[in-house]
């Protein structure tokens, strides 16, 4: 965490002792690095340290070396943790990998960062639903060959429905945004919500009837247990030829050997990735080949805000927990999400 956060949360919750000490982190290599640099050691003095801090603490930000096996040790071995605030919005699933009792679980509770990449994720969905829209891999293909094409009608946003595929904070930032530019958008919901700019709430049983009717579709769901490959081989079947993808959410929601088939055959006429089943992107994965997609690295998210985004999350859960008020974005321990 940068310096000016440690002093921005202290003067914003004055209740917080925080307890920082640099020396003992990896350096952030780029905003939103909380991994660090891989090259960063301790010695055995530094570690110890490091354990001692760790666990004494009432709460953690973020969880130790982002590595679920130390957030299992410092559960067990620090009686006093309370909370601990994942960097990652979709923290849930490092959770799960720590393999908590539920005595554990029901003692620690555990806050994501779900929204301080909304705003970021819906810019590369309406990215990648216009890139598709307007045919960017032809252009470049054209222009790559000095070649200029007889005219064809591109796509229009203001005519287009887009079904977005989870309404968490990434899919209702991507609703505002497409909704503004004149998209019908239509969402899908396990419950009654009510999002401004949607047309419509389907429920994800009824996904491929209603990506059968859409133009574009972008998939923000998390990688649960219950997401996998929800978008499916049946759904990808359903969608009328030339529909654009994008996926910014979780690689494991979709079934990603149905995706190039339909991304071969035209019924995925251009997709613009950032999330993937397997990451890195294996090198024989076709995704990297396929003319009409764009790959992006899971980097999408990443921007110079995120940082204070997620301090200024925390300062507002840490107030809540003083106050004995629910804190925002909990992780839901039977999901994981
Ligand atoms: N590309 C990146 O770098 C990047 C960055 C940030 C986040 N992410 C990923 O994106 C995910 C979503 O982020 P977010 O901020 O939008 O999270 P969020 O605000 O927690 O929203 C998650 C949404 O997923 C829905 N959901 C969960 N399980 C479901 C299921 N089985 N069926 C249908 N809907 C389900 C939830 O619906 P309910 O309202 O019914 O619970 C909720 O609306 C994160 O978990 C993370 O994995 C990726």
């Amino acid at each position: 965490m940068p310096d000016e956060l440690c002093e921005y949360i202290t003067r914003a919750e004055p209740r917080i002792d925080l307890v920082v000490d640099q020396d003992l982190l990896p350096p952030m290599r780029f905003p939103g690095d909380h991994d660090g640099d891989p090259a960063f050691t301790r010695s055995p003095e530094q570690q110890a340290r490091f354990e001692e801090l760790v666990d004494s603490a009432d709460v953690l930000y973020g969880i130790p070396d982002t590595n679920p096996a130390d957030l299992t040790r410092t559960v067990r071995a620090n009686p006093r943790l309370r909370w601990v605030h994942t960097m990652a919005a979709g923290g849930g699933g490092q959770v799960k990998a720590a393999g908590l009792t539920s005595a554990e679980l029901d003692r620690v509770v555990f806050s994501t960062s779900a929204g301080a990449h909304a705003a970021t994720l819906a810019e590369f969905a309406l990215f990648g639903v216009l890139a598709g829209a307007k045919d960017l891999p032809k252009l470049q293909a054209h222009q790559a060959r000095k070649e200029w094409a007889p005219r064809w009608a591109m796509r229009q946003l203001s005519e287009m429905t887009v079904l977005v595929v989870g309404l968490g904070s990434i899919g209702r930032a991507t609703v505002a945004k497409l909704s503004a530019l004149g998209a019908k958008v239509v969402g899908t919901s396990r419950r009654d919500v009510d999002v401004p700019g949607l047309s419509a709430v389907v429920h994800p049983d009824d996904l491929a009837a209603a990506a059968a009717e859409a133009d574009a579709i972008v998939s923000t769901l998390p990688g649960t247990d219950a997401t996998h490959q929800m978008i499916s081989a049946d759904v990808l079947a359903a969608v009328r030829p030339g529909t654009i993808f994008v996926s910014v959410g979780r690689g494991t929601v979709v079934d990603e050997q149905a995706l190039v088939s339909a991304l071969e055959d035209g019924r995925i006429g251009f997709a613009a990735l950032d999330v993937f089943y397997t990451e890195p992107l294996p090198s024989d994965s076709p995704l990297w080949q396929l003319p009409n997609v764009v790959v992006a690295p899971h980097t999408a998210a990443l921007n110079d805000a995120e940082d204070r985004l997620i301090a200024e999350l925390f300062v507002e859960n840490a107030g809540r927990l003083l106050d004995g008020r629910p804190l925002l974005n909990v992780v839901d321990t039977v999901e994981f999400y």
